[in-house]
């Protein structure tokens, strides 16, 4: 890293700039993780914690097929992608398109939208990705519970189109593991908790990783 870099960077409130957004750029221009996420040409920062989980869990292996739900910039379809994985994402945002990728718009909590990922998953994934956070209201019991529905949308949409011994990630807020694990654990051999070490220190998120998926009569057997 160049010396100026190493130099934290304090940034002047302009005229009109809000003192948070003068704070949000202070915070941009001094993470090392944007500044190797732009030297990799990586979207977004964010591709470090799926690298991260990856190094130590090794869930990102050859020839699965990835659900990327919340893929927008575009981030972990890029690493999924670099690996060799195919990657089947949806936002609520457009991603810009790239080889191995194929992206759909739509809500999650939209059973249309459901529908439509499914059609295009083909009836199947190794691993559920969902990097998917409702905008924060700020009231921690608010967050926490639509955390957890979230959460628990994802793992019955497990059941439809996971294969056996696939893998799942979620993103979380704090206070909502216990709901989470609730609902993992009858359907995954094991449940653990992971925060990556490029999640931002005052970040109350964190992962639940699923893995070993059990089949059900519901779910696909891996082709
Ligand atoms: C932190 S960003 C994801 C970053 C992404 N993993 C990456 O590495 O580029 C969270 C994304 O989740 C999306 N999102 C939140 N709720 C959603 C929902 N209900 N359905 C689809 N996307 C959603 C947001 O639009 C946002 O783009």
């Amino acid at each position: 890293m160049s010396r100026a870099r190493q130099a934290k960077q304090r940034v002047r409130t302009a005229r009109g700039r809000p003192v948070a957004s003068t704070r949000w750029l202070e915070r941009q221009l001094n993470d090392p993780y944007v500044h190797r996420a732009r030297d990799e040409g990586y979207r977004a920062r964010s591709a470090f914690k799926l690298l991260e989980i990856d190094a130590k869990h090794k869930i990102l292996k050859p020839g699965r097929k990835v659900c990327d739900l919340g893929a927008a910039p575009g981030s972990w379809a890029q690493v999924c992608a670099r690996k060799g994985l195919k990657v089947v994402g949806l936002d609520t945002e457009p991603v810009e398109p790239f080889a191995g990728c194929t992206f759909l718009e739509g809500d999650f909590r939209d059973e249309a939208v459901r529908n439509r990922l499914r059609a295009v998953l083909d009836g199947r994934a190794d691993l559920i990705l969902s990097d998917m956070a409702a905008a924060a209201t700020g009231q921690r019991l608010v967050d926490r519970l639509r955390a957890e529905q979230l959460a628990e949308l994802v793992l019955s949409f497990a059941d439809e189109v996971l294969a056996e011994d696939g893998d799942v990630l979620i993103k979380l807020v704090r206070g909502a593991e216990p709901a989470a694990r609730a609902a993992a654990l009858p359907r995954f051999r094991n449940v653990q908790f992971v925060r990556p070490p490029a999640t931002r220190k005052a970040s109350s998120e964190m992962f639940l990783l699923a893995r070993g998926h059990r089949a059900t009569a519901e779910a696909p057997a891996r082709a």
